[in-house]
């Protein structure tokens, strides 16, 4: 195969440490045993993609390389006997798009292992609008569910609500019932979360954490935090006794200020969600959900179409906090 090109979105980095992105046809990189040759119909845009677009350190090490942490398709060469070609597969996380070459191709070598069979109940276009951001969603209000949180509880808060794991956590509570409230940083996109199930907006401000105390009124069963920082301090302040809040996003800061009494005074659990290295029993598990039980109706209303010459417009806006909903690449055939 590897006399055979893909038309990719190549990041590279020069001898001065510029770096600059072009498309272009490089070999498809042979398989080796237990590989699968993906022809690759659509990718998605997460922050981490747009990270790794730019060149940053922390998520790209060896250079030129090819992001995209989500890809679907169909299979064309298959080295493990669990795949066949013509499969539609889909596959997020692992090292995609980060250590190996990932989804923003025309096609994608992976390890047999790292693939999900694109469940029947998704079309390729709603698996990949789904993607590592609804893949996070849904474990997030997994670990809520698992806790024992109920609808009945109270309210559940939800931070960067019209990010991509926001928007989507926000939808999955609403449709399991739950009243949210969403913080979000865009006074336009008010309306937008209200029509996918927000009960409540209210600007960044509420979780600012300009007040010092250890603890706040308890006004939220449980809470999403997909921003860090500050806001996450904030949001463990705000939860009732016996609540928990699930983290999973950096965009506000790695670190958080905290003391103890929110964990001894009211025994909060602070879920942290992985989704990269999830295990493969709960990844079918999440996956199996998002097309059954839990599958969104309006979905598809949350999409933002992207192709590999326009993502980059989308990359400047979601790293400045800007974008909203999920960007879905269509890879040209
Ligand atoms: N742990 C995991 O496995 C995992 C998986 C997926 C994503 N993540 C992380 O989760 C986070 C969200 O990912 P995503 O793909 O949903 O990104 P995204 O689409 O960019 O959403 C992030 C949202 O956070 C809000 N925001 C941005 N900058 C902010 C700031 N400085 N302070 C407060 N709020 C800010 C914005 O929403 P508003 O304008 O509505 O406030 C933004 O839309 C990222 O840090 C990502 O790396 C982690």
């Amino acid at each position: 195969m590897s006399s055979q090109t893909m038309n990719c979105f190549l990041v590279e980095k020069s001898e001065s440490n510029d770096v600059r992105t072009r498309l272009t046809a490089v070999a498809i990189p042979d398989l080796n045993d237990g590989d699968v040759l993906i022809k690759v119909k659509y990718s998605s845009l997460n922050y981490k993609d747009a990270m790794a677009a730019t060149g940053h350190p922390g998520i790209v090490r060896n250079f030129p390389h090819v992001p995209g942490v989500d890809a679907v398709g169909v299979v064309l060469e298959s080295r493990d006997s669990r795949f066949s070609v013509g499969d539609e597969v889909l596959a997020t996380g692992h090292e995609l798009g980060v250590e190996r070459w990932g989804g923003w191709s025309s096609h994608l070598v992976a390890p047999a292992d790292w693939l999900v069979p694109l469940p029947g109940e998704l079309t390729l276009e709603e698996s990949m609008t789904i993607g590592t951001a609804g893949f996070t969603a849904a474990q997030c209000v997994q670990a809520l569910l698992k806790h024992g949180c109920k609808a009945e509880d109270g309210p559940v808060i939800v931070s960067g609500a019209t990010g991509g794991v926001g928007s989507l956590s926000v939808m999955l509570l609403a449709n399991l019932g739950f009243d949210v409230l969403a913080v979000t940083g865009k006074p336009d996109r008010h309306d937008w979360l209200k029509q996918f199930g927000a009960s409540e907006v209210v600007g960044r401000d509420a979780l600012a954490g300009n007040e010092k105390r250890p603890l706040l009124k308890g006004e939220f069963a449980a809470g999403i935090d997909t921003v860090g920082g500050q806001v996450l301090a904030t949001m463990l302040k705000k939860i009732q006794h016996r609540g928990c809040v699930a983290c999973c996003g950096v965009v506000g800061g790695g670190e958080i200020s905290t003391t103890v009494y929110p964990f001894i005074l009211r025994g909060i659990a602070l879920y942290g969600i992985d989704s990269a290295w999830c295990p493969d029993d709960a990844r079918a598990e999440i996956w199996t959900k998002l097309a059954t039980d839990w599958k969104l109706d309006d979905l598809l209303e949350t999409k933002v179409d992207l192709s590999l010459t326009t993502v980059n417009e989308a990359v400047e806006q979601i790293l400045a906090g800007k974008f909203s909903g999920r960007g879905v690449i269509q890879i040209d055939e």
